[in-house]
């Protein structure tokens, strides 16, 4: 393990120096190799996490060496942005905030009705995230899901013109196809590309891997831990429960695929053990130990996770260990999403 205690404020200087700094494309903002998805303190995994708690992590997390912080206007529908506002609003200059745009939703139901990409809705969206997040800019701005009615190049050029405006820093584009980041990278430099990317999803190592290297970009995997599969915190009797886990929504959590995935996390389980070091670390290890183009951004409500999480910058994996490790994506059973969201995925 780390041995990064969970009631320690502070880290010492050697795990300081166990901190992987990163670049996010050309853009010039630097963060920390493992930074913090938030989803999960507003919706999807389990209820919301109190106020107060979510605040307290959101600001430990900065003091813990945690700078990159990844949010959307879909998490909670404007939920989550005002929790970092509320967090971030005295310590601004600290941490790099990446939102999201372009899903849209039913405001009484909460069900998704959509992807606009236009300019009004880019409009409507940019500046109810920068209210939420008490801010005068967001460092980086991603399409959330790309808007298959329209070309990619109206999109990015409406998004182009708020980096002119000074509200955004950066632009990304998230689950997108090589093709189209390669198109929108023409119009104006698209500095990430954030897909899901995890031992257990290995897909886009197909095309927009390859294509974030090409264009200079960096990738920022999201659910590096296969939404909690790969912590080995699961088990047959242990399933999520009353979340978005539970139903139809996660091909890989339901009766088909459940158990034929647990025996897969065991592996990692027993190559963690001989690493002294847990089943999270080694499922972010590998993420980052493909190379300088990749950062990841694993999503806790946990202070003790957070701190095991950080702890594997520090992690070295075996080369044997590794071609052990990367036998287990092609094995897993169940997509990564329901037929409906895979239709968004890689476009
Ligand atoms: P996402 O990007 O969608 O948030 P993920 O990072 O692959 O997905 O996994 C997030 C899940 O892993 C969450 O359910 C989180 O639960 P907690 O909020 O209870 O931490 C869980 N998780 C993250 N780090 C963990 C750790 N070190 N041990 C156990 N569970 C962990």
């Amino acid at each position: 393990m780390s041995g990064i205690g969970a009631m320690r404020l502070k880290p010492t200087h050697q795990e300081e120096d166990a901190m992987i700094t990163r670049q996010i494309g050309q853009s010039g903002i630097s963060v920390n190799a493992i930074g913090l998805g938030c989803m999960g303190l507003s919706e999807f995994y389990g209820p919301a996490t109190e106020t107060a708690e979510a605040i307290a992590l959101l600001q430990g997390a900065v003091d813990a060496g945690v700078n990159h912080f990844d949010t959307a206007q879909l998490y909670g529908m404007g939920a989550n942005e005002r929790l970092l506002g509320e967090a971030f609003k005295d310590r601004r200059d600290r941490v790099v905030i990446a939102t999201k745009f372009g899903p849209t939703r039913d405001r009484e139901t909460g069900a998704l009705t959509g992807v606009d990409g236009s300019e009004d809705n880019m409009r409507a969206a940019i500046e109810e995230s920068l209210r939420f997040l008490q801010t005068d800019h967001v460092d980086i701005y991603y399409l959330h899901r790309m808007d298959q009615s329209r070309p990619i190049e109206e999109t990015v050029g409406a998004m182009a013109k708020l980096v002119a405006e000074g509200k955004v820093r950066a632009l990304g584009l998230s689950e997108a196809s090589a093709e189209t980041l390669k198109r929108a990278n023409a119009v104006h430099p698209i500095s990430a590309l954030q897909s899901e990317y995890s031992l257990f999803s290995r897909d886009i190592e197909d095309g927009p891997l390859p294509a974030v290297r090409e264009i200079g970009a960096t990738l920022v995997a999201y659910s590096p831990l296969g939404r909690g599969f790969l912590t080995g915190r699961f088990t047959r009797e242990n399933r999520p429960q009353n979340d978005y886990r539970s139903g139809a929504y996660q091909p890989r959590y339901g009766d088909e695929a459940y158990e034929a995935n647990l025996a897969l996390v065991e592996e990692v389980k027993t190559i963690a053990e001989a690493l002294k070091a847990s089943p999270a670390q080694v499922a972010l290890a590998w993420v980052l130990g493909r190379g300088e183009h990749v950062v990841t951004i694993p999503g806790t409500t946990k202070r003790s996770n957070l701190d095991g999480n950080l702890g594997a910058a520090g992690l070295t994996i075996t080369s044997a260990q590794i071609a052990r490790l990367e036998g287990l994506a092609a094995r897993v059973r169940g997509a990564r999403y329901p037929e409906t969201g895979m239709r968004n995925i890689n476009v």
